[in-house]
């Protein structure tokens, strides 16, 4: 993040202290009653959203987020802007700073188009990344390590595996770069070959068997396989991947144990890298991850405006 230019593009190279502090943040905007007193904190600012991929969460947290601070809130639908007609995205930045939107946040499959956009943001814009192509999801890496915080305070005594399409992951990206500069116990990357980042790109530490990855973890954050982001071949056979590195409670529980915590950044393809029986395991997180999202949002745009 950086205050000076107003943008939250990337977790890389941000400082532990500017972590914290946004989590802390968060955790406040948690407390009953801060919906309240904080209603009027962007009174009078307008919020765009601006998103050229599909979402779910991230998308109604932010709106839900910036409503709750007080902002108005436009919501541009890609299939249905002047950018069907052929507008450029800085086109749209630029029609959106005349309308005097403070804040426009943009998810995008392109990796490095959230730099481009920041080199042409009008004065006193500020840009957040909601997702940029296998790269950057800085407020899912957020509120991914607030969450496990919750729960295990000290990251320093903690063994986390992260399992799964961790190749094309930017949460695996974001949330890996969050534990190792929170200081992190030991941070694992499991997944067949063709899923694991290549060496030395992110922070942990590959392992392509599934026991030796999940064995004795404290917390073990799965990932969808993320087919839009693959070229023809790269996909292995649904069938033997959740064979080989589908997590189901017996596994979880025998290889891990039962205070594990279990997460997921959504959304969860039940049946190929969690089992349904995992509903009910009593470390599930992944709602409480949706939850403390709209926090970390409410956080983010509170400490950018
Ligand atoms: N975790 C996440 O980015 O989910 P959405 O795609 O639903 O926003």
């Amino acid at each position: 993040m950086t205050k000076s230019t107003q943008k939250l593009i990337t977790l890389d190279g941000m400082r532990r202290d500017a972590l914290e502090t946004l989590i802390d943040s968060a955790v406040r905007f948690l407390a009953p009653g801060t919906t309240t007193e904080h209603r009027n904190r962007l009174a009078g600012e307008a919020v765009a959203l601006l998103f050229c991929e599909p979402s779910t969460r991230t998308r109604v947290s932010f709106e839900l987020a910036a409503r709750r601070l007080g902002a108005d809130v436009a919501a541009l639908n890609e299939n249905i802007s002047s950018r069907t007609k052929g507008e450029t995205l800085s086109d749209t930045l630029a029609t959106l700073a005349a309308m005097d939107v403070r804040v426009v946040i943009v998810r995008h499959a392109e990796d490095g188009i959230m730099t481009r956009l920041a080199a042409k943001l009008a004065p006193g814009m500020a840009l957040v990344c909601a997702g940029e192509g296998t790269r950057n999801h800085p407020t899912q890496g957020l509120l991914d390590v607030m969450t496990i915080r919750r729960h295990r305070p000290n990251l320093s005594n903690l063994s986390v595996a992260i399992i799964g399409d961790i190749a094309h992951s930017r949460v695996a990206r974001s949330t890996a770069r969050a534990l190792d500069t929170l200081g992190v116990g030991e941070l694992r990357l499991v997944g067949p070959p063709a899923f694991l980042p290549r060496d030395n790109e992110m922070p942990g530490r590959p392992i392509n068997n599934f026991e030796n990855g999940i064995r004795n973890a404290d917390v073990v954050i799965a990932l969808r396989i993320q087919h839009e982001r693959m070229n023809g071949n790269e996909c292995p056979d649904l069938e033997t991947y959740r064979h080989e590195f589908g997590l189901n409670a017996s596994r979880l529980e025998t290889l891990a144990g039962k205070e594990t915590l279990l997460m997921h950044p959504g959304p969860v393809n039940w049946g190929v890298e969690l089992d349904p029986d995992l509903h009910g395991w009593p470390n599930n997180l992944i709602n409480e991850q949706v939850h403390n999202g709209v926090a970390m949002r409410m956080a983010v745009l509170d400490w950018l405006v």
